[in-house]
């Protein structure tokens, strides 16, 4: 006998639960389907963030940073470590744990929402009379009908062809983050979010790490500036980052991976490597979703086909997060996810694409919203900058950490702000400020003019706003 429901979601990463959450707080009988699961066997909800991604990334970014510090920056700050070691199956049980404590919480929020939670693989079995049949598959085999469903089924990392993940010695996101002793030599193929991440992570473990990048410029998509910053700290800290490359043989023996390129200059390369992470991009994963049963259209990537509000090609069926067009962020994602609940509620749900932040939780971080001065360029939009160095902030300097700048472009004409970029220390959590202004369209004076707590990192967004009139204070 079928359990019936108004909305069934598919998949419970942060696009899923989310979006089962709002639901069910306006009033909907909500089903949530996920298959992930932990080491025993039991559910894991929370997706890739949760698992593989976001949480397990930042609990290793955090602690191989507090090793970093020990073994370098306490030293200024007078502070000796004698017999500094590193217990790695310590570092990789507290991230399991953090992990676990994120899978709970969201069985928790479950319950507490009184939102059915289903472990094991949904698929369309078909619709009838607007009603859509989603079949339950694993140790709990159970069909579910609704009205509307959302589909939140994410994505995967996506293949090298000729070089698929073994998770020994060619990793994922999920192998790199459950390496068990530290590579004397680690590769990594793609310098985008994930390959500086863990690149920084095992570097400052104490692995020796290339990363070998297909594209002349090193992160395309953040503004040229910060990039070139960001490029000569990464450097600094002893990240050999190569442009340019053009990947050729990847070859395995016992213990050992050899990648065989193409350098910038167009000579052979070859480099042995006791572990290669690849992260070259995620694909969509709608593997095992029979989509065809509804006639659910994708597009030729794969993505589930959805228009601004996130309506698939088939009525009442809705589709958020990686899976869809648009960043493969979590925070996007559930945006998309509150937004939908809304809607099938009768309200106007919005996700505001313009205002998404962007954070690469290296060291320094890195973070943006909005438009670059490169793409302010090409749109032939007339903007002015104010740029101030974190070097001159008093806070920056009691913390021992005044590398990188904030940004701000604005309108020449009428001071909106249209973009914020910073590279520097607490960039992911300055961000927010940035994002709130744009929301609210203010001008770069209106941020200017307001009071920001001294010594404080967030002085240097006012004085990159005040730089944008040329009149920073301290600098
Ligand atoms: P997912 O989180 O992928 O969840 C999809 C869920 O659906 C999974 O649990 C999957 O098992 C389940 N599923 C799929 N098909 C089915 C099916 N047929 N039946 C049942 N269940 C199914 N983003 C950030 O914003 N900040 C970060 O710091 C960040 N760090 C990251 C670090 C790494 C290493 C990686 C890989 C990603 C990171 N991301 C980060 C990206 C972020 O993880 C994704 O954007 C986010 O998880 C997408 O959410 P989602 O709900 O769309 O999909
Ligand atoms: P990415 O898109 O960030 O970077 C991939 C890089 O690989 C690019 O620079 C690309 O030019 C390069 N590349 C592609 N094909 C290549 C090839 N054949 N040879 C050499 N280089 C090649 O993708 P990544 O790092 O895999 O991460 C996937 C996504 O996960 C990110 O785009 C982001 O959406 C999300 N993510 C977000 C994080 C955050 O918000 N802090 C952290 C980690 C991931």
């Amino acid at each position: 006998m079928a359990k019936q429901f108004d909305v069934v979601v598919i998949g419970a990463g942060p696009g899923g639960y989310i979006a089962a959450i709002r639901a069910a707080q306006l009033g909907f009988s909500v089903a949530c389907i996920d298959e992930w699961s932990n080491a025993k066997g039991g559910p894991a909800p929370g997706g890739t963030c949760t698992n593989v991604g976001c949480i397990p990334s930042k609990a290793l970014l955090q602690s191989s940073e507090h090793f970093e510090h020990a073994g370098h920056a306490f030293k200024e700050h007078g502070i000796d470590v004698a017999g500094l070691s590193l217990n790695l199956p310590q570092m990789l049980k507290r991230k399991d744990t953090v992990v676990k404590q994120n899978n709970d919480g969201i069985l928790y929020l479950f319950k507490k929402n009184k939102i059915a939670f289903f472990h094991g693989r949904g698929a369309f079995a078909g619709t009838a009379e607007g009603v859509h049949t989603v079949n339950v598959t694993g140790a709990n085999a159970e069909t579910l009908t609704a009205k509307h469903v959302v589909i939140a089924t994410g994505s995967n990392a996506r293949v090298l062809p000729g070089a698929p993940f073994d998770e020994k010695l060619i990793l994922s996101n999920t192998g790199a983050l459950t390496i068990d002793a530290v590579p004397a030599k680690l590769g990594v193929i793609g310098a985008g979010v994930i390959g500086l991440e863990m690149g920084s992570v095992w570097r400052r473990l104490g692995a020796d790490v290339t990363v070998l990048e297909g594209l002349p410029t090193f992160l395309g998509a953040v503004d040229e500036q910060i990039a070139k910053e960001a490029h000569k700290l990464f450097v600094k800290q002893g990240l050999k980052i190569n442009l340019g490359v053009k990947i050729g043989a990847i070859t395995t023996a016992a213990d050992k991976v050899t990648v065989a390129y193409e350098d910038a200059a167009g000579a052979a390369q070859s480099v042995e490597f006791d572990k290669l992470i690849i992260s070259i991009g995620r694909v969509p994963n709608t593997i095992g979703l029979n989509a065809e049963a509804i006639g659910l259209a994708l597009d030729e990537r794969g993505f589930v086909v959805v228009d601004d509000d996130c309506k698939t090609s088939v009525a009442n069926v809705w589709a958020v997060g990686d899976v869809v067009r648009g960043p493969m962020l979590a925070h996007k994602a559930e945006e998309e996810g509150v937004a939908v609940a809304e809607r099938i509620a009768g309200q106007h749900g919005h996700t505001n694409f313009n205002t998404i932040p962007w954070v690469i939780y290296t060291s320094p971080e890195i973070s943006w919203v909005g438009q670059t001065e490169q793409q302010l360029k090409a749109a032939g939009v007339a903007y002015k900058a104010g740029t101030f160095p974190f070097l001159a902030n008093g806070r920056a300097r009691a913390l021992g950490d005044t590398s990188g700048m904030v940004k701000v472009l604005a309108d020449a004409t009428t001071d909106e702000i249209l973009g914020v970029h910073i590279v520097g220390p607490q960039a992911s959590e300055l961000i927010a400020e940035a994002v709130v202004a744009m929301e609210f369209r203010a001008s770069s004076e209106d941020i200017a003019r307001i009071c920001h707590a001294h010594p404080s990192l967030s002085e240097s967004t006012k004085e990159a706003m005040l730089a944008v009139d040329k009149r920073a204070l301290n600098f």
